[in-house]
């Protein structure tokens, strides 16, 4: 087992990619704490965990409050008294399909706040646990539109700002045996995209993709969870502030 005896945080555990990031860390060994502010699906995960001999515990937080990603930290350091791994992975489009002219101020800020500004505050409560003991692996959740993308433009701008906040942690944590690294998707098929768009346009947009995709079909949450894994485990003890594209060659 690649994570025996490690401590793992998972945000955004309720969700697609979480969820199969949370599975796949208690499948190596790992005790992982799943969080997630939907609290009811995030106990799915859990069960799910357990129920395949796994170790988990929930903590339910929003990590649009500075408050609730210090407090959640805070209960895991009095719980288990160190944290080895993070994955900073709640997050999503809140402006979705604007035209330039039409940014809100509103959206785009939840877009700044959910993906961007949750990732340093958490990512700064983890260096506060980790750099003590001289040792982490720091996973954040970036998106193939950190290259840029039309018409997503705050989000695409909160993935590109995790990219170079990864970047610019790695360089600060690499002598305390921190690395951080940062994972970028193309389009993922996850049960909420599917909910949200309905079967039909779920099936018309990954057709489209697909067609795009040099290797011919979208990414699976395992395919990221994976390739989280990878970097969450002492296989990868070399690699800091990199960016992985899991995207089928997409945009090379
Ligand atoms: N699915 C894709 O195609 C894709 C591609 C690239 C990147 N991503 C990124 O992957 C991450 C996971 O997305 P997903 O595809 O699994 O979608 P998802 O909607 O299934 O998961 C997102 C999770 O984040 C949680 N969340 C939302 N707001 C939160 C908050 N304020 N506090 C705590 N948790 C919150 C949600 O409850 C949900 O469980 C996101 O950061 C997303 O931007 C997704």
């Amino acid at each position: 087992m690649r994570l025996s005896g490690r401590i793992a945080l998972v945000t955004g555990a309720a969700g697609g990619i979480g969820r199969a990031v949370a599975l796949c860390f208690a499948g190596q060994g790992s005790v992982v704490i799943v969080s997630d502010i939907d609290a009811s699906r995030c106990s799915e995960t859990l069960e799910l965990i357990e129920k395949a001999g796994g170790s988990g515990w929930l903590v339910q937080a929003d990590v649009m409050h500075e408050d609730e990603i210090r407090l959640l930290y805070q209960q895991i350091v009095d719980r288990f008294e160190k944290l080895d791994i993070v994955v900073n992975i709640a997050g999503g489009d809140c402006e979705p399909s604007a035209d330039v002219e039409d940014i809100d101020y509103g959206r785009m800020s939840a877009n700044l706040d959910l993906n961007l500004k949750s990732c340093i505050l958490s990512c700064r409560e983890a260096a506060r646990v980790m750099k003590p003991q001289g040792y982490g692996r720091i996973v954040n959740m970036s998106s193939l539109v950190y290259r840029g993308s039309p018409n997503q433009f705050s989000y695409a701008a909160s993935k590109g700002g995790i990219y170079a906040f990864t970047r610019s942690l790695a360089m600060s944590l690499g002598r305390f045996g921190i690395t951080v690294n940062a994972l970028a998707p193309a389009l993922v098929e996850v049960p909420a995209f599917v909910r949200a768009l309905g079967p039909e346009r779920w099936e018309m947009l990954q057709k489209d993709c697909a067609q795009r995709y040099p290797l011919g079909r979208v990414a699976t949450p395992d395919d990221v969870a994976l390739c989280a894994l990878f970097l969450a485990s002492d296989d990868a003890a070399f690699i800091t502030g990199q960016i992985i594209e899991i995207s089928g060659g997409a945009r090379l």
